[in-house]
C-alpha cells in the first residue's frame, strides 16, 4: 500500500501544529501540493517556517469554525487544540472547533467530492471500562465535565463524519489517535511527556499525579503519520474508526525514570493528587490497523524520546520556550 499520494492538492487543517506540521512535511516529500490552514491558536509559524518558501506549500491563517472555499482533492482535518490546558482555555471555542469545524470541512469535501480524514482521539472512549480499547467499544464519557468540550466535541465530529458518509456518500476516514509525542510538541502543554522532559532538562522536580502506576501508551509522531497516510490511501470501504497508537504500555514512573536516564538529570520525583476525570489506563487495540493498513509502530520509546529531548534542549538553548 502506498503511503504517498502524488501530485494531489491536499488541505491540512491544524497544519501549523505538532502533528499537522509533520504531516505537511511528509505530504510535500511525497510530491503533493499542500495548503496548510491554521488560526495559530496552539500552532506556530516556527513549526512551518522551513516550508514557507516551498513552491508547493501555502499557508492560510483561517479559523475552521468559519466556512472555507478552496479547491482540493483531499482534506486532513486536524484543527483542534489537543492538550487539556489548551482545550480548557476556551471550552466553547473547543467544541465549536470540533463541531463547526467538522461541518465546514465536510461541507467543503461534499462540494468538491474530496476524500476527508478526521483526526479523532482515544478521548472518545472517556475513562474506559474495557482494556485495551477496540473500535467497537462505545466509551465511558462524562458529558458535563472539564474534559467534555474536547471528548464530546470529537464524538460529535465522528457522528457528523458518519452521517455525511451515509447521507451524502462522502468518502470518509476516521482515525482515533492515542497519545503521540515527538519534536514540535508544545513544551508547556501540560502533557506528561513534555512536562517530564522540560522538568528533567531544567533540573526541576518531576511531577507525578497519583501514585505513578497509571499507564499510558506513547506513539512516536513518524509512526502515527505513516498510519494516517495509509488510512487516507486505503480502499473506500475502510472508513474507520480505526485506532492508531502504540499498544506498549508504560507507567508514569517508568516514563519519568527513562527521561531522567536519557537526560542525565538529577531531578527528583514529587507526587500530586490526580486531576478529576483523568483516566487510569488507556491502551489501543490496534488489530484493525494491523489488518486494514498493514501497519504497526516500529519506533521504540527510548529512540523517540531521544529526538524529542534533543528538540526541547535546542528550544531551551535558543531561549525559544515561550516564543
Ligand atoms: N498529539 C496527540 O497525542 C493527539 C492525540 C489524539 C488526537 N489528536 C488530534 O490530532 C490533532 C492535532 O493535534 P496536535 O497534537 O498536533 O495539537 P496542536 O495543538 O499542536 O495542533 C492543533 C492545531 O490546530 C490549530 N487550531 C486550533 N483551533 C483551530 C481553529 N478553530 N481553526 C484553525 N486552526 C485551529 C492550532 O493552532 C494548532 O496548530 C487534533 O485534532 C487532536 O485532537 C492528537
Amino acid at each position: 500500500m502506498r503511503e504517498y499520494e502524488e501530485e494531489k492538492r491536499i488541505l491540512v487543517t491544524g497544519g501549523a501544529g505538532f502533528l499537522g506540521s509533520h504531516l505537511c512535511d511528509r505530504l510535500l516529500e511525497g510530491g503533493s501540493e499542500v495548503i496548510c490552514v491554521d488560526n495559530l491558536f496552539t500552532g506556530s509559524r516556527r513549526n512551518i517556517s522551513h516550508l514557507l518558501s516551498h513552491p508547493r506549500f501555502e499557508f492560510m491563517r483561517h479559523d475552521v469554525t468559519f466556512p472555507l472555499y478552496i479547491e482540493v482533492d483531499e482534506i486532513y482535518n486536524l484543527a483542534c487544540p489537543a492538550s487539556p490546558i489548551h482545550y480548557q482555555h476556551d471550552p466553547v471555542q473547543t467544541t465549536k472547533t470540533s463541531v463547526h469545524g467538522a461541518i465546514n470541512m465536510l461541507g467543503l469535501a461534499k462540494r468538491l467530492n474530496a476524500k476527508i480524514l478526521q483526526a479523532s482521539t482515544s478521548e472518545v472512549y472517556g475513562d474506559p471500562k474495557v482494556h485495551p480499547q477496540s473500535e467497537d467499544y462505545w466509551g465511558h464519557v462524562n458529558p458535563i465535565g472539564y474534559r467534555s468540550c474536547y471528548d464530546e466535541g470529537k464524538r460529535c465530529a465522528e457522528t457528523l463524519f458518519f452521517d455525511y458518509h451515509r447521507q451524502h456518500k462522502l468518502n470518509i476516514k476516521v482515525a482515533r489517535i492515542f497519545n503521540t509525542y515527538g519534536p514540535r510538541m508544545h513544551p508547556n502543554d501540560g502533557r506528561v511527556v513534555s512536562n517530564f522532559i522540560m522538568q528533567a532538562l531544567q533540573g526541576k522536580k518531576i511531577t507525578i499525579y497519583g501514585d505513578g502506576l497509571q499507564t499510558r501508551s506513547f506513539c512516536y509522531v513518524d509512526d502515527l503519520l505513516s498510519a494516517m497516510m495509509r488510512l487516507m490511501s486505503s480502499p473506500d470501504d475502510v472508513t474507520g474508526p480505526i485506532n492508531i497508537g502504540n499498544p506498549h504500555e508504560f507507567t508514569m514512573l517508568e516514563l519519568a525514570e527513562l527521561i531522567i536516564d536519557i537526560t542525565g538529570s538529577s531531578s527528583e520525583l514529587v507526587f500530586k493528587e490526580l486531576p478529576s476525570d483523568d483516566p487510569l489506563q488507556r491502551k489501543p487495540n490496534i488489530s484493525l490497523a494491523r489488518e486494514k493498513l498493514n501497519w504497526e509502530p516500529t519506533i521504540q520509546l527510548r529512540q523517540g524520546l531521544e529526538s524529542t529531548i534533543t528538540y526541547f534542549d535546542d528550544l531551551l538553548d535558543r531561549n525559544l520556550i515561550n516564543a
